[in-house]
């Protein structure tokens, strides 16, 4: 959850590390540290502070520091409430050795309690602080800065990712990663170097970057990086040039990234579907489906796996699955999954949903898939991310860059994806002729100037949002495919506008809600022409009729539940399948308002961060 970076160059190394920092802060925003180590290694020296990156740099203002080496954070607060002493970095108790953190150390406590029989002084509540103690030790007994990591990092429980540096050795950091709590990329500069959780943080600096992998070790100075693996040996870490544009991070002329990220979901979609498929000839391409691509016909059973918006839209597959592939098709939440011993074979297909690729849950379950045998898709955002280094073969959504937590565009490029991925299935499986994917491919090809008309209404949506800006509660409910969309709904309007916010299947309702329904429980009622409308029908009727008020998601020149409702919301139509993709836009356009009339903080909700690698 925390963001990492380190620098080591020629130039000053404060105003690198703050930059990167900005771009990590959605990871984690509860406090934000730095530590940097001057070349004649007068000491170390550590600033952070509680809250925002912005507070950090108000504290370093006017510092003039001739540091070329530093290293920095932003914490998501596992052990220990947010404050300027959890803060990292943390440094040892002789001041020698400082330590960033990503994960969590299982074990801290029994670690922490030896320690300090030992002698050793805590400044913090944190887990982190017992690497930097352990460390400090093994570098008094003559380990390098790199084999005392190593070391230390043999005897931490539960998966981490952690930068450190010594005042012993200037100019040099050193990192490990040991399991699924966040990777280490490594970019290589002209003479200087970074490293960072996410490629984003680097690519200001480079395109010419390495990741880690689990169990290896990183020794880094301006001139380069050698590695080792967990138990001492030289590995070779293959080098890469990753193509993406980091402008594409920037807010552009929107108040919040969600609301540019809403914006972009037309070429988003375009770029996602034009990147599997043509139109004519109709042909799908899954050009990263690698030795997953010559199975696909022998799937008999897929098993879809995700959290959070990543699980709505692995919903939605399922469903598309199951139509264009007609072979059983299951859900299930990444963390439920990854414990239950699930029954997997040869024949079991796991896709997992991830726009991160990072998600702690999804790799465990991916890692728990792969004990077992099963073939592994993963639908994936991020270029190189971990997922797609553990899965058989991934389908890339293109929507660029998302930096909101709230996941916009990621979710109906990923829909649509999976919907692609599903005709391919079906092509492979012979339940999808040839002549019917033409048919197939011009209607998901309707979708993003579907979409791109809704987007046009926003202001619409402005003002609606004033109904629901001062409510306490609000029920989402959906049918058929439009139950995900519903789920998605809630779960939009609850991270961003803390509304308590529910999304339930409409035939649920009769069953327990309903008695929740007043003239202060508002329900949105997704009403589309394909989505068991006559039955939803019957719902609105049943919440109108027990004093609640109804807005109905409905298809253009549905006027009979436009007369029925209490308000209305309006989306052109597309086929069935594709009815959630366009329903879902007016959605996250009525969360964000509501948001921002609330005065909340869209892009960086409270409790929340980007990319969840901790359980
Ligand atoms: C989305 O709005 C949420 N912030 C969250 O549920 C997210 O979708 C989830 O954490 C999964 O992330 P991933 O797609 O990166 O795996």
């Amino acid at each position: 959850m925390c963001g990492i970076v380190g620098y080591a160059g020629t130039g000053p190394a404060i105003p690198v590390l703050l930059r990167a920092l900005k771009d990590l802060e959605y990871r984690g925003y509860d406090s934000a540290g730095i530590a940097v180590l001057d070349p004649a290694s007068t000491g170390i020296h550590i600033t952070k502070r509680q809250g925002k990156i912005s507070n950090l740099e108000s504290a370093l203002h006017g510092t003039a520091s001739e540091a070329t080496t530093g290293i920095g954070h932003t914490r998501w607060a596992t052990h220990g409430k947010p404050s300027d002493q959890n803060a990292h970095p943390h440094l040892s108790c002789n001041g020698e050795v400082v330590v960033i953190h990503n994960g969590i150390v299982e074990n801290y406590a029994g670690l922490r309690a030896g320690l300090i029989a030992a002698g050793h002084r805590f400044e913090s509540e944190t887990d982190t602080e017992t690497i930097a103690h352990l460390m400090e030790d093994r570098l008094k007994a003559g380990d390098t800065l790199l084999e005392a990591l190593r070391q230390t990092a043999l005897r931490l429980e539960g998966s981490q990712a952690i930068v450190a540096m010594a005042a012993s050795e200037p100019g040099t950091m050193v990192a490990a990663r040991v399991g699924n709590a966040g990777g280490v990329v490594i970019g290589y500069g002209a003479g200087e170097m970074m490293l960072a959780s996410d490629l984003a943080a680097v690519l200001p600096l480079t395109q010419d970057i390495a990741f880690l992998a689990d169990q290896q070790l990183a020794r880094v100075d301006r001139a380069g990086a050698d590695f080792i693996d967990a138990a001492g040996n030289p590995v070779e870490v293959v080098r890469r040039k990753v193509p993406i544009d980091p402008v594409s991070a920037l807010k552009g002329e929107h108040q919040h990234f969600m609301l540019k990220e809403i914006m972009e979901q037309p070429e988003a979609l375009s770029d996602t579907i034009w990147s599997l498929g043509t139109l004519a000839p109709a042909e799908l391409y899954f050009d990263d489906l690698g030795r997953a691509l010559d199975r696909l016909a022998e799937v008999e059973r897929v098993v879809l796996i995700g959290m959070g918006t990543s699980l709505h839209a692995a919903m939605l597959g399922q469903r598309y699955i199951e139509a264009f592939a007609r072979i059983p098709a299951e859900t299930d939440n990444a963390s439920e999954f990854r414990y239950r011993d699930p029954v997997l074979g040869p024949g079991t297909l796991v896709i997992s949903v991830s726009q991160s690729g990072e998600t702690v849950d999804v790799l465990e379950a991916m890692a728990v898939a792969k004990a077992k045998g099963a073939l592994q898709v993963t639908i994936c955002n991020t270029e190189g991310a971990q997922t797609t280094r553990v899965a058989d073969g991934t389908v890339y959504t293109r929507a660029g860059l998302e930096r909101g937590v709230a996941s916009t565009k990621c979710f109906t490029a990923s829909v649509v994806a999976l919907y692609l991925l599903a005709l391919k299935l079906g092509l492979a499986r012979g339940t999808i002729a040839p002549g019917e994917l033409q048919e197939r491919m011009q209607e998901v090809a309707r979708v993003p100037e579907a979409v791109a008309r809704v987007l046009r209404q926003a202001p619409v949506y402005r003002r609606m949002a004033n109904r629901f800006a001062t409510t306490q509660h609000l029920l989402f409910l959906g049918r058929g495919l439009a139950f995900p969309a519903a789920m998605e709904g809630a779960l939009k309007m609850k991270e961003i506008s803390y509304i308590h916010a529910e999304g339930y299947a409409a035939g649920e309702m009769k069953h327990g809600p309903i008695a929740l329904i007043d003239a202060n429980f508002p329900t949105i009622a997704i009403a589309t022409r394909h989505a068991l409308r006559s039955k939803i029908v019957s719902n609105i009727e049943q919440v109108q009729a027990r004093g609640g008020e109804v807005t109905a998601v409905v298809t253009e020149g549905d006027d009979e539940i436009a007369r029925l409702a209490d308000a209305t919301i309006a989306v052109p139509e597309v086929s069935a399948l594709l009815e959630p993709v366009v329903a879902s836009i007016p959605l996250q356009l009525l969360s964000y308002y509501v948001a921002v009339q609330r005065g909340c903080d869209v892009d960086q909700p409270r409790n929340l961060a980007k990319t969840v690698t901790v359980e």
